[in-house]
């Protein structure tokens, strides 16, 4: 048992995550400002004695009061500007969140002496990679701002790594979907088209479709920021299927004739993880086949 504090836990993964950290018997907190992140999603671990700490993870000082109450041994910071479109549009207020607020979660983790830190990473980082499925040590080559700030974080992690002893690792996301996710979100698609295929609307692909995606359910990846807070490894991990699905495949196992509309600039053209580092380093592989949880998620 140990202290976990986790910060974007009212949100899609985070709420996830705080569920699996209760149920596992660890003492929880969570940090969020409720932006994006709703109350409702952690309904039940508050009602187990989860702190939430409303408070704004780019301001050092309520991170360190907030780090100094709860006195957390493992922090997972998923708090972040997740919206890639919005990151284009304002790169100075996703810089601000996504990488000012893992330089104050740093801080106050040093300040306070929590020794390990996981970091909710993205597949954003690679870019438009020439490898597939991508390994960790293919280039970092963002497209996008959102991409950039993910990459300034990771490195940001390792430098409190050399030069404050803490204990770092990151975790590079593919496209996660499951229940509580925001069709707005970075990889709403998933969302977007459930929520068509449930009420009968027409889905909207934009470019010829082909346009491919890791798709990894929301509990595998919990269950992967679990065994990366139970273990020493850092640096940075894949976390992802290694199958790559088309958006088009993607429509039709939801049962949708998709309308297209013309491509969107910037986008990824294909986008698929190779996850055999974490199955050595963390013992971890998905386990939830994309067609089984589309059908619930449909349903
Ligand atoms: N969803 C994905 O497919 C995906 C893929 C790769 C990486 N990620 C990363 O995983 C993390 C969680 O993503 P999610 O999909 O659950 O998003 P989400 O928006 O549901 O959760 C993010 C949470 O952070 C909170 N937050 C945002 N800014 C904050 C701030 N300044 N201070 C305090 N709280 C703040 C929001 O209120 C929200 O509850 C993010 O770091 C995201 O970049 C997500």
């Amino acid at each position: 048992m140990t202290r976990a504090l986790v910060t974007g836990g009212a949100g899609f993964i985070g709420s996830h995550l705080v569920d699996a950290l209760v149920a596992r018997g660890h003492d929880v907190a969570v940090i969020d400002h409720l932006s994006r992140g709703h109350t409702d999603n952690l309904a039940g671990a508050l009602e187990t004695g989860v702190e939430l700490h409303k408070a704004d993870v780019t301001d050092v000082n309520s991170m360190v009061a907030a780090f100094q109450a709860f006195r957390p041994a493992v922090v997972y910071h998923l708090a972040a500007q997740i919206d890639v479109r919005r990151s284009v549009q304002d790169p100075s207020t996703d810089a601000h969140v996504n990488v000012g607020g893992t330089a104050a979660v740093l801080e106050a983790a040093r300040e306070v002496g929590a020794p390990r830190v996981i970091l909710a990473s993205t597949a954003g980082v690679y870019g438009d990679p020439e490898v597939l499925p991508t390994p960790e040590h293919a280039p970092v080559a963002p497209l996008s701002p959102y991409g950039a700030s993910k990459a300034a974080a990771e490195t940001y992690m390792q430098l409190f790594e050399r030069l404050h002893g803490l204990s770092t690792l990151s975790l590079r996301m593919a496209n996660v979907y499951g229940p509580r996710q925001d069709p707005g979100g970075e990889s709403g698609v998933v969302a977007i088209f459930a929520g068509a295929a449930r009420e009968g609307r027409q889905a909207v692909i934009y470019g010829d479709g082909t346009q491919t995606r890791d798709y990894v359910h929301v509990s595998d990846v919990v269950a992967a920021f679990v065994a990366a807070g139970e273990s020493a490894v850092t640096g940075a991990l894949n976390v992802s299927t290694g199958s790559e699905t088309s958006v088009m495949e993607l429509a039709r196992l939801l049962g949708l004739e998709p309308e297209q509309r013309p491509g969107r600039a910037g986008e990824i053209s294909r986008s698929c993880l190779d996850p055999s580092r974490a199955e050595q380093a963390l013992g971890w592989r998905a386990q939830v086949p994309l067609a089984d949880a589309l059908a619930d998620v449909a349903g």
